[in-house]
């Protein structure tokens, strides 16, 4: 089959969903949902283009997700999603494809059988969806007492996804007929048309992202996609000077003397930080924060493990767990270990389980055994997809 062109439709507010993205521009492992979703068409063989209608509010979203990836100028869709479906219809009228499967952007676990089956149905009918058999029992309930009306018969019954493949011309004409009549898939349209709609087996995977849960699902079935496992190590010093307190992990240690830096001084976070870039492959805290660039001048240094906490999930990355050492005479640090851990957590958003602080003198040797300074030494997995 040639001429297939897939509409993504992506312009929805994915209001079911609590996170203030859209949720097809949620990240899944780094990679946002319509960008997971768009790649699977993209390198489909019989697939010719991939239109992406998407919502005007979104434009910088959407820019950000699909960045490098060689695609069309999406088109803007409508109020809902029948609107939207319409909108990009037409606008393929310049291309006139033969066929078009029209896609829902937040089913990004679509998978290439699932599309042929879809394609080779269609090669010999009118219309073909994918769908699942229902396996639950099937009860009306009544909306406001949220007791049972009747239990229905769930035979025959299907639960319906997409992709759903049509004939261009056909599809076109019908949603053109019927813009007036409110619908919740694109084969209602067909039906109502008198096209005959023929079922493929879909895909349980195939979910539509729609609530929390789903969103959570979705985290869960790509948690073995983090398949590398990545060690990182960092080592800082800072000399004492005069001042009554000083700064490890995030947290306030008052003392008699201060830790001498361009920023805070914090060494365990500057450690910390060393190790993560590391881990990540992306150099050290110097290039990313320079000390000559007056912005980092007396910085908290909570907003440098702030920044790579961001690199990390930018590359899809987690921590799987970090381990300091924090080299010094004085001040004692197990009185401030726990509160350190959680500061750690905290700004890292990860488990304090997966942090472990330690500390040690150097017996009076060399200049940490002089009481010159503080050294912090931190180690970091990280598991990259
Ligand atoms: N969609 C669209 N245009 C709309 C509404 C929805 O293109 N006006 C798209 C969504 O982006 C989604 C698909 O249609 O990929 C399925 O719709 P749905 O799951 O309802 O998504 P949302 O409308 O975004 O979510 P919600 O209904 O929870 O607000
Ligand atoms: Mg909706």
């Amino acid at each position: 089959m040639t001429d297939c062109t897939v509409l993504v439709l992506a312009a929805g507010n994915g209001s079911r969903i609590s996170n203030s993205l859209p949720k097809q521009y949620i990240l899944l492992n780094g990679k946002a949902v319509l960008r997971r979703t768009i790649e699977i068409f993209l390198i489909h063989p019989a697939i010719t283009a991939v239109q992406v209608v998407i919502s005007k509010e979104h434009k910088k979203f959407y820019s950000k997700a699909i960045e490098g990836l060689d695609l069309p100028a999406p088109i803007y869709g409508g109020k809902t999603r029948q609107q939207s479906a319409l909108k990009g219809l037409v606008h393929l009228q310049e291309k006139q494809p033969k066929y078009v499967l029209i896609h829902d952007a937040a089913r990004p676990f679509v998978d290439h059988k699932l599309i042929d089956r879809v394609l080779n149905r269609l090669a010999t009918g009118k219309a073909a969806i994918p769908g699942i058999r229902l396996t639950d029992t099937l009860k009306r309930v009544h909306s406001e007492h949220r007791s049972v009306v009747f239990t229905m018969d769930r035979k025959d019954c299907w639960c319906i996804q997409t992709p759903q493949g049509f004939h261009y011309q056909e599809i076109l004409a019908a949603h053109a007929d019927f813009v007036n009549e409110e619908v919740s898939d694109d084969a209602a349209i067909a039906e109502r048309a008198g096209l005959e709609v023929a079922v493929v087996e879909g895909n349980e995977q195939n979910f539509k992202i729609t609530t929390d849960n789903d969103l959570e699902h979705a985290n869960k079935l790509l948690s073995n996609e983090l398949s590398e496992t990545r060690i990182g190590s960092g080592f800082d010093v800072h000399s004492f000077c005069e001042g009554d307190h000083l700064y490890l992990c995030g947290v306030k240690i008052n003392h008699d003397r201060a830790l001498k830096g361009h920023s805070d001084a914090d060494v365990a976070i500057h450690a910390l930080t060393d190790a993560l870039l590391g881990g990540l492959g992306l150099g050290d805290i110097g290039m990313h924060f320079p000390s000559e660039e007056d912005q980092w001048k007396n910085a908290n240094s909570k907003i440098f493990l702030e920044k790579t906490k961001h690199l990390l999930f930018e590359r899809g990355a987690k921590v799987g767990n970090i381990d300091i050492t924090i080299i010094c005479e004085t001040p004692k640090i197990n009185p401030h270990r726990k509160r350190m851990t959680s500061s750690l957590a905290e700004i890292l958003d990860i488990d304090t389980n997966r942090i472990n602080i330690k500390a040690t003198t150097t017996e009076k040797l060399g200049f940490l055994g002089r009481g010159e300074g503080i050294a912090a030494q931190a180690s970091a997995t990280i598991y990259l997809t």
